[in-house]
């Protein structure tokens, strides 16, 4: 039987593997999963679109709730789709990555996309489901009574190659590790007021390790709090 309403908060910055990590622990113990930083970028994407002026926290405010936005938890296949249009590719560009910072940091923005991601992850812990949600503020904000918190680390050069990667698979994108590591410190810095560790949060640091390696201690961590009550398939 799987532990009833497992919620694990997978924290960390951009590039930290938090969303690779997050998932394939989400498949191994047959949990949901939620990404909340896709939610940020759907919301970024939409405002783009339609030609929201995202400097201006009026105009976020204001337009933020036109945005239907719906998120699949399946960690197998991760869905997100606004006004029905699925927009998984769209919000990976970096356009949306060097805008969402200034859009997650509007307060109205934040308050309307953390009550939608409480309600996401009660509707897991309800149907005795559990959920890993990754983001930057679970542990602390979205889920402070989560029983397994992670903050997942890794050093900036290693995030920036990790990125530059990721960026590099994406048709018509030529970006230097050089240039994502610019990119990335500045969001690191743009982000720095949203990324709120849990104090009881266990950081696990990837510089050197890989992602099995973190899937693993992430799994061992679950199963000594909840004392081996999760099943591994
Ligand atoms: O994890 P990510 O790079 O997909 O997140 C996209 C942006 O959303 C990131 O720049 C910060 C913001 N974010 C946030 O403010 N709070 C979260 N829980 C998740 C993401």
């Amino acid at each position: 039987m799987q532990h009833p309403g497992l919620v694990i908060a997978v924290d960390g910055p951009a590039g930290s593997g938090k969303s690779s990590a997050a998932r394939e622990v989400a498949r191994s113990l047959s949990l949901r999963y939620l990404d909340t930083g896709a939610m940020y970028r759907a919301l970024t994407w939409w405002l783009l679109a339609n030609h929201v002026d995202i400097a201006s926290t009026a105009a976020v405010a204001q337009h933020l709730r036109r945005a239907k936005i719906e998120i699949g938890t399946d960690p197998h296949a991760p869905a997100i789709r606004v006004g029905g249009a699925d927009v998984a590719g769209l919000i990976r560009t970096r356009e949306v990555t060097n805008a969402v910072s200034a859009v997650a940091a509007v307060p109205q923005v934040r308050a309307h996309l953390i009550a939608m991601q409480r309600e996401i992850i009660a509707r897991a812990v309800a149907a005795g489901e559990g959920i890993v949600a990754e983001g930057r503020d679970v542990g602390s904000v979205i889920a402070p009574e989560a029983p397994v918190k992670v903050f997942l680390t890794a050093s900036e050069a290693v995030r920036a190659r990790r990125r530059s990667a990721d960026l590099a698979g994406q048709p018509g994108v030529t970006v230097t590790v050089a240039l994502t590591q610019t990119e990335q410190a500045r969001r690191d810095r743009r982000d720095a007021p949203q990324m709120a560790r849990a104090a009881d949060a266990v950081e696990i640091d990837s510089t050197d390790i890989g992602l099995d390696e973190v899937i693993r201690e992430i799994v061992s961590l679950v199963m000594s709090r909840t004392a081996g009550a999760v099943w591994t398939s």
